[in-house]
């Protein structure tokens, strides 16, 4: 089985050995994988960043040193959701593409060192607008699709974009999302302070949507008016490719920095070694580009490596069940790479539907974004890769770069729902409660020793946060926010977040963002967000509010639509709780601190087994919250 595959047990045993024996040699190696214009004499990241005196441009990477291999090949295809819309860009189209765009960028005053702002629907386009980017040496800031107005004024503010490309509208079945109309808003809401100078609009459809005089342009009249050439501005290692912001335990996001030399050099390692990349591969990564994964392995990690990319507008099963299925037939996708979420909705459709076509052209599965349980696993390894695809379950963050714990086909025997061994080069640790490193097999805190080529730089403007939040807590050690088992034979397990970071269908969402969100509502004097399991979306969003005292019982009603109303405002509507109960008091330590873990329990519908209360301020409180969500449960 081993030879099917471009490693084997010992060749992986090498690289393991390799990456520990002599990591400065290790990584100088691996970074031989990138063109530079001038090669890294240094590898490791001794304060200047990983490389630090190798110069590159990411674009370069990702297209032009494959136009003279693979120029007729296609880098992406483009699956739209009408049946019949493809679109389908070579290497060389993707060039002109990207040059075109690079110059109007230029045009209009766009240079290196700039923040782009990217919030598009699921089309082509995006990828061209980041390595467009990328070219001129400007930082892009793609947003998801699902944020509201003030989230997104919120990340425009913090970055100082001074560009955006978006939209008229994203398709979502027979629905438009105003894409423009959102962007305007979030424009407007800063008024006079927004730095943003030029709004470029991609036609989408043909529906047509106001454009600001001096401000706005549609983007396709530029482009075709530029010049497809269009020089690569050259950078530092480590200087910055991109800025993806995330939620973490603050109320604020935080815009995460990422490089270029050290970033590109993971990415493509990554995609590489856990997707078993080949010359011929068709991949799919279902990830939206707004979040990390559709930064490393819908773009730069399988464009580096000159693969071919399947990216599809639509949604798994519309306008009926099978429509992945069918994309994967079609398209012959050789790799496919999705959230445990997605894998758990299918699965609920039953085995018949997939069972209906033609999935043979699969020989690598992965799963990403959050903890991949047992069944799930199975049926996917079983019913979709048919017993003969091996399923990569990765561990990864939007501060790592790109994958540190997955199988490597070919090499890593499976465990169904582990994401098995830290890649070569990583070193893991897991930590008690207070910081004591713990041994064999065991639970504890996950850390990482040392670095590794593709850890963000810095948290944009706050590079105090950063140490303060990854680097602080346990000297000497990056700290993922996560917990883990490992097991053993060294398999790690992750047993999901230590923070108060909830992972909603793979979308991190800090319980702080909420519970800041939801300050703004002056019937509400405190709150309390929490993530329990949900047997679908991984984790569910449950809020506790607190109405003032002295409401009258119609303004209480309203407290919930208010809730949900400025959480949909504030952040987007897929961070709407699934419950919001309302309650006179929270369970609280005689300190005045939420006892969250009581909160999680209880609202995952335990009455009892709470431990010894008699620690808490407030212990009455506890028969409130078991009554409120008992009768919200029916
Ligand atoms: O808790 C872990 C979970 O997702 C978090 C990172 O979220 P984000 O930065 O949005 O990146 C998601 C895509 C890489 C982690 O701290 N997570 C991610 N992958 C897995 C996972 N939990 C368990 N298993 C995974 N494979």
């Amino acid at each position: 089985m081993s030879q099917l595959f471009r490693m084997t047990p010992e060749s992986y045993k090498r690289l393991v050995k390799d990456a520990q024996s002599d990591p400065e040699r290790f990584w100088l190696r691996e970074s031989e994988r990138l063109e530079w214009s001038a090669s890294p004499s240094r590898a490791a990241d001794k304060g200047a960043g990983w490389f630090e005196d190798g110069r590159l441009n990411a674009s370069v990477n990702c297209i032009d040193r494959h136009l003279h291999t693979r120029g007729d090949q296609a880098a992406i295809i483009w699956q739209g959701e009408d049946e019949d819309n493809v679109v389908t860009l070579t290497y060389r189209d993707l060039y002109d593409r990207v040059c075109s765009l690079a110059n109007v960028l230029r045009d209009h005053g766009v240079r290196k060192g700039d923040r782009v702002a990217i919030h598009l629907p699921a089309v082509a386009d995006g990828v061209v607008a980041m390595l467009a980017c990328a070219r001129i040496g400007a930082l892009h800031i793609v947003l998801f699709g699902g944020f509201s107005a003030e989230a997104i004024a919120d990340r425009l503010a913090d970055s100082g974009a001074v560009a955006v490309i978006t939209a008229n509208v994203g398709r979502r079945g027979a629905k438009r999302i105003p894409f423009k109309t959102t962007m305007d808003a979030a424009i407007k809401l800063r008024g006079a302070a927004s730095a943003v100078r030029h709004v470029f609009v991609v036609s989408v459809t043909e529906d047509k949507v106001p454009l600001q005089e001096g401000r706005d342009a549609l983007l396709a009249p530029l482009m075709d008016e530029a010049p497809s050439d269009s020089p690569p501005e050259l950078m530092k290692s480590a200087d910055p490719l991109f800025l993806l912001y995330t939620s973490g335990s603050t109320g604020k996001p935080k815009g995460i920095v990422h490089s270029t030399g050290g970033y590109l050099t993971w990415a493509s390692f990554t995609h590489e070694l856990i997707f078993d990349h080949k010359p011929g591969d068709v991949f799919w990564c279902t990830a939206d580009i707004g979040w990390i994964t559709g930064h490393t392995y819908v773009a730069y990690g399988p464009l580096a490596n000159g693969s071919t990319l399947l990216m599809f507008e639509g949604m798994p099963s519309h306008p009926a069940p099978g429509r992945w299925w069918d994309v994967i037939r079609k398209h012959r996708v050789t790799t496919f790479y999705t959230s445990p979420t997605a894998i758990r909705a299918l699965m609920a459709e039953g085995d018949e539907i997939p069972a209906r076509y033609d999935l043979s052209s699969l020989r690598v599965l992965g799963s990403v974004g959050e903890p991949i349980n047992h069944e799930a696993w199975t049926w996917f390894h079983d019913v979709i890769g048919g017993g003969r695809c091996p399923v990569v379950d990765t561990w990864w963050q939007t501060e790592t770069g790109g994958a540190m714990i997955s199988l490597v086909p070919g090499a890593v025997a499976p465990r169904p729902a582990s994401a098995t061994l830290p890649l070569p080069g990583v070193n893991l640790l897991l930590l008690d409660e207070k910081g004591q490193k713990l041994d064999g097999s065991a639970e504890g805190i996950l850390c990482i020793d040392g670095s590794w080529p593709g850890r963000a730089l810095t948290i944009w403007n706050d590079d105090a946060l950063f140490r303060k939040t990854y680097l602080d807590p346990y000297p000497g050690h990056y700290f993922t926010g996560d917990g883990a088992r490992r097991d053993e034979d060294g398999y790690f397990w992750i047993t999901g977040r230590v923070d108060d970071v909830i992972n909603v269908s793979g979308h991190r969402i800090g319980s702080a963002e909420i519970e800041d969100a939801l300050s703004e509502i002056h019937d509400i004097s405190e709150s309390a967000a929490v993530g329990i399991p949900h047997d679908i979306k991984g984790q569910g969003l449950i809020v506790y509010v607190v109405p003032h005292a002295g409401l009258s019982e119609a303004q209480i009603v309203s407290v919930r639509e208010q809730a949900v109303k400025v959480i949909s405002a504030r952040i987007g509507r897929y961070a709407v709780p699934e419950q919001i109960y309302v309650v006179s008091d929270l369970p609280k330590t005689r300190s005045g601190k939420n006892v969250r873990r009581l909160m999680r329990k209880i609202a995952c519908g335990d009455k009892e087994g709470f431990g010894d209360l008699s620690t808490l301020a407030n212990p009455g409180i506890v028969e409130e919250l078991i009554t409120a969500v008992a009768a919200a449960c029916g």
